[in-house]
C-alpha cells in the first residue's frame, strides 16, 4: 500500500489511505466540525465565465471528420455536466497563482508563441500536421488528413525559441496575483480533465449497463456499446493531445496516471470481498480487507481526477519541488473526492428513495457493497456472505437493502463523508487568504450537502 504522503507528516492531519481507520473511527465526532458559514461564497459563480468558455470551446478540441463519431464524443458534453473538475482545477489556479518559485517563467511563457504559452498556440501541432494525419475541421489550418504519399523531404525546422529575460526573476518575494488570474495552460487543463472524465463515463455506462445519465438515453443506449467505447478512446485521444501542448511533462505524467487509476479502480470495484488465498481469516480482517479496498477503489476512481488535476494546475503555475502548494492541491483533491463519492453512495440509497420513491441500492444490483452497506454489516453479519458473493442469489438484493435500512449504515457514511471534506478544507489554511480559496472552503460544504 502506498506510503502516507507528504502532508500527513508535515500537518499530521491530512488522511491516507493507511490511516482511515482512525478517520472511521473519528467520523462521527467530526460531523460538526465542518461547521456551515452562511456568508460563505458560490465557488461557481467566482469562475462562472471561465466554466461557460470551457464549456462552449471544449467541442472544437473533439472535431473529426465523421458526422457519426462527433455526435458520440460531444454527446456528454452538450447536457450540462456539474463542471466540479474545471471548477477544482480553475480554483487551485487563481489560489495559487503568483506564489510559485517558477510563477515569473510561467506567466512570461503565457505571453510567447510557444507550446504551453499563448492560448493560440496550445492548439499549434508539435509533429507536423501532415504527419499527425489527424483531421479535425474545427482546426483546419492546424491539422491535416491522411495523405497516401509521404515525402522524405525534410521540411524548415521552427525557429528557436526566445529565452525569458533573467529581469523576470529579479524578484524572490511570491504573492498572490492581483486580480486573481488563469493562464491559458491551465484553461486548457480544466478542458482536458473534463474530457478525460466524460471518456471514463462513456465507458461507465457500458460497464454499468446504465440506460440513463443527467437525465437522458446513455451514450451506449444511444449509440450501442461499442460506438460508446470507440467514442471515449477518441476523446482520451484527443484529451491527450491537448496535454502533450502544454509542454510540461510532469502534468502530462500526473493526467496519464489518472487515467491509468480510472481503470484501476474500475477493475477493484469489480474485484471480490474475500480472504487472501481462500485462507481463514478472521471476519474483522475479511472486513477491514472490504474497507481497504472501497476507499483504495474510491480514490481511483473518482478522487484521483480531482487530486491531480488540481495538482497539475498548481504545476502549471509554477510552483516547484520543494514547495508546499503542490501537496496542498493534490491532498485537497484526494479528500474532497472521497468526500463526493462517499456522498455519491449515500445518495444511491437516500435519492432513489426520497425523489424517486424507488427502494434505494442500485448499486447492490451491481454487486457493489458501498459504505453503507460495509457499515451495515458492522451491525449486521448477516451481510457478510451477502457481500461476498456480491448480492447474487434471489433475495440478497432486498434482504441487503433491510440491513442497511435496519444500520446506522447510511448515517456513518455521510459522517465518513464530513470527516473528508473537513480534512479538505483544513488542508487549506495553508494558502493565502483569497476569494478563490473561500470558494475552495464553500465546495467542501457544497460536496458534503448535495441531494443529487
Ligand atoms: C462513475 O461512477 C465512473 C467513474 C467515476 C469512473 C469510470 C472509469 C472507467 C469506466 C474506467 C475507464 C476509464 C477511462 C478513462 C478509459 P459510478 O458508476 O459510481 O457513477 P454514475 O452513477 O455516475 O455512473
Ligand atoms: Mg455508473
Amino acid at each position: 500500500m502506498r506510503g502516507c504522503y507528504l502532508l500527513c507528516s508535515r500537518f499530521g492531519r491530512v488522511p491516507s489511505l493507511q490511516n482511515h481507520w482512525r478517520l472511521l473511527s473519528t467520523a462521527s465526532s467530526k460531523t460538526n466540525a465542518h461547521s456551515t458559514t452562511p456568508s460563505s461564497p458560490d465557488p461557481f459563480a467566482l469562475v462562472a465565465p471561465e466554466l461557460s468558455r470551457i464549456r462552449t470551446d471544449l467541442v472544437r478540441l473533439l472535431g473529426s471528420a465523421h458526422p457519426g463519431l462527433n455526435e458520440i464524443t460531444s454527446y456528454y458534453f452538450l447536457r450540462p455536466s456539474k463542471q466540479l473538475r474545471p471548477l477544482i482545477v480553475l480554483l487551485f489556479a487563481q489560489a495559487t497563482n503568483g506564489l510559485g518559485k517558477n510563477w515569473p517563467f510561467k506567466k512570461w511563457a503565457s505571453e510567447q508563441p510557444r507550446p504551453g504559452g499563448r492560448a493560440e498556440n496550445l492548439d499549434e501541432p508539435l509533429s507536423r500536421a501532415n504527419v499527425l494525419n489527424d483531421w479535425n475541421p474545427n482546426m483546419q489550418e492546424k491539422t491535416s488528413f491522411y495523405d497516401p504519399l509521404h515525402s522524405l523531404s525534410i521540411p524548415p525546422t521552427s525557429p528557436t525559441l526566445a529565452q525569458p529575460p533573467l529581469s523576470i526573476f529579479s524578484s524572490t518575494e511570491r504573492t498572490l496575483t492581483s486580480p486573481a488570474s488563469v493562464l491559458p495552460t491551465q484553461m486548457r487543463l480544466a478542458q482536458i480533465v473534463e474530457m478525460v472524465h466524460a471518456a471514463s463515463l462513456l465507458h461507465d455506462d457500458v460497464i454499468d449497463e446504465s440506460p440513463l445519465r443527467r437525465g437522458s438515453l446513455s451514450a451506449p443506449e444511444a449509440f450501442g456499446n461499442k460506438f460508446a467505447v470507440l467514442g471515449g478512446n477518441f476523446v482520451l485521444g484527443r484529451a491527450s493531445a491537448a496535454l502533450a501542448r502544454l509542454g510540461d511533462p510532469e502534468v502530462i505524467q500526473l493526467i496519464a496516471s489518472v487515467i491509468a487509476n480510472l481503470v484501476e479502480g474500475e477493475i477493484l470495484q469489480m474485484q471480490d470481498v474475500e480472504s487472501p488465498d481462500g485462507e481463514a481469516v478472521p471476519s474483522s480482517q475479511v472486513a477491514k480487507n472490504a474497507w481497504t479496498l472501497y476507499l483504495q477503489k474510491t480514490y481511483m476512481k473518482t478522487a484521483s481526477l480531482m487530486a491531480k488535476g488540481a495538482r497539475s494546475a498548481v504545476v502549471l503555475g509554477g510552483c516547484a519541488d520543494g514547495e508546499v502548494y503542490k501537496e496542498v492541491a493534490y491532498a485537497y483533491g484526494r479528500n474532497i473526492g472521497i468526500a463526493f463519492q462517499l456522498v455519491d453512495d449515500v445518495l444511491d440509497y437516500e435519492a432513489a428513495e426520497d425523489t424517486l420513491g424507488k427502494p434505494g441500492g442500485a448499486d447492490l444490483q451491481l454487486g457493489l457493497a458501498t459504505g453503507p452497506a460495509l457499515y451495515a454489516w458492522e451491525e449486521h453479519p448477516e451481510m457478510g456472505p451477502l457481500i461476498e458473493r456480491k448480492f447474487g442469489q434471489a433475495g440478497d438484493v432486498e434482504l441487503a437493502r433491510r440491513l442497511v435500512r435496519k444500520s446506522a449504515g447510511v448515517e456513518r457514511t455521510r459522517a465518513l463523508a464530513v470527516g473528508y471534506a473537513t480534512q479538505a478544507r483544513e488542508v487549506l489554511q495553508v494558502l493565502p487568504e483569497s476569494e478563490a480559496r473561500a470558494a475552495l472552503e464553500a465546495l467542501t460544504e457544497r460536496v458534503i450537502k448535495r441531494r443529487s
